[in-house]
């Protein structure tokens, strides 16, 4: 097996994908990080500022559904194993646009598979497609339980079952042509760089502005948070010690009700902001629920607990204000993405 190799990540601008360029890039010195993304609305080359001069590190802008451009780079760089973040990644926005998300995340994923299958050829020793996925592809749970590996798949919105079908495409190719894969299915990430649509930055934002908070229906509904660079410290681990054709669930055993995950960050947020006690509660605002909203999702990470010895490092109280913490002290990150700047000046660079 070569010593040095070329490891595509996909979706490296994005929240997630940023994390995981940042530990690939400097953790692992025999490997070349190529970071192939659109720069969508949610790609954002400032997530990576400080390793984007690395010697070991290079930007490829493009589209995982280009299928001429994706074989192209295939040939010229030889991808010895494929790490795929690039997605659609809101539930809200695939609401209203779910062909966008068939198109990357389903088209897209395929377009991958086929370049990495027609490049080797069955010649598979030391290479590895590696897919990125998403709890939601479960379904929701009732009021207990917990998702396991081997929970049926069952989505409910059209991002979690454009997931759903990438993830079967996946497996198919390791039945069909004995691509050796592994899928892994986390749980909401949450930490710095997440992009302000998503829960918690939106909120955190919110607060900081004294705009009202916008909670779905009752609130009552749970989801399973995870610190983002606990979830980057997994997909390295999963990468390399992960068995082939297998799935590991990642999740922090850290479930919240939304509303009273709202009020925890909300009394963070006084603190920090030195505000009176209850404040930033007061900007709590009831909304029409999301359609189809799933009730509660809850992850059991004993596999890779057990297999892989992964658990997460922080606490969620700690992760949180980690999190607040880091949009306090990078305001000029968050103003850039809500004036639209992000987007112009990389557009111009990259056109
Ligand atoms: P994100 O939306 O922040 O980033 C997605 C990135 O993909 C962006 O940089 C975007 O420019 C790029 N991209 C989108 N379409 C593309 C295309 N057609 N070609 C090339 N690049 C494209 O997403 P994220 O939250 O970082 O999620 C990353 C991955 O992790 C996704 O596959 C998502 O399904 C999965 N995931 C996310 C969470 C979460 O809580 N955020 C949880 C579990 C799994
Ligand atoms: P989100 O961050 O969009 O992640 P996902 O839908 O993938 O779980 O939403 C997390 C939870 O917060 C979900 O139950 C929907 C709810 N939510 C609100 O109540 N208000 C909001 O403005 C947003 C964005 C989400």
């Amino acid at each position: 097996m070569k010593n040095n190799k070329n490891i595509l990540i996909t979706g490296g601008a994005g929240f997630i994908g940023s994390h995981v360029i940042r530990l690939m890039v400097t953790k692992y010195s025999n490997y070349h990080i190529y970071n192939l993304d659109a720069l969508t609305y949610a790609g954002n080359l400032e997530n990576l500022r400080d390793v984007e001069n690395a010697s070991n590190y290079t930007f490829l802008h493009g589209d995982i559904t280009d299928e001429a451009f994706i074989n192209g780079i295939f040939s010229e760089y030889q991808f010895d194993g494929v790490i795929h973040l690039a997605a659609e990644s809101h539930v809200d926005r695939s609401i209203t646009d779910p062909l966008a998300f068939a198109k990357t995340n389903i088209l897209g994923t395929m377009i991958l598979l086929n370049a990495f299958k027609d490049l080797w050829q069955n010649n598979w020793e030391g290479k590895r497609f590696y897919h990125v996925s998403t709890d939601e592809v479960y379904g929701s749970l009732g009021e207990t339980g917990l998702f396991t590996e081997s929970t049926s798949y069952d989505p409910n919105s059209p991002y979690s079952a454009s997931k759903a079908s990438s993830d079967h495409f996946v497996r198919a190719y390791g039945e069909t042509y004995g691509l050796p894969y592994v899928i892994s299915n986390c749980s909401n990430n949450y930490g710095p760089n997440q992009f302000p649509e998503k829960l918690i930055p939106l909120f955190i934002n919110n607060i900081i502005t004294k705009k009202a908070l916008p909670v779905y229906g009752d609130g009552n509904y749970t989801r399973d948070w995870l610190y983002v660079i606990d979830h980057a410290i997994a997909i390295d681990l999963v990468f390399h010690k992960g068995a082939n054709h297998e799935t590991y669930n990642i999740g922090g055993f850290n479930e919240w009700k939304n509303i009273d995950l709202i009020k925890l960050l909300c009394q963070q947020m006084d603190e920090k902001l030195v505000r009176a006690v209850g404040e930033s509660e007061k900007l709590i605002t009831y909304v029409k629920d999301r359609p189809g909203h799933d009730l509660r999702y809850a992850i059991d990470s004993s596999k890779i607990n057990k297999e892989l010895g992964w658990s997460p490092s922080v606490t969620f109280e700690e992760g949180l204000s980690k999190t607040i913490d880091w949009f306090l002290e990078n305001k000029e990150w968050m103003d850039s993405i809500t004036s639209g700047a992000y987007q112009d000046y990389y557009r111009q660079l990259y056109k």
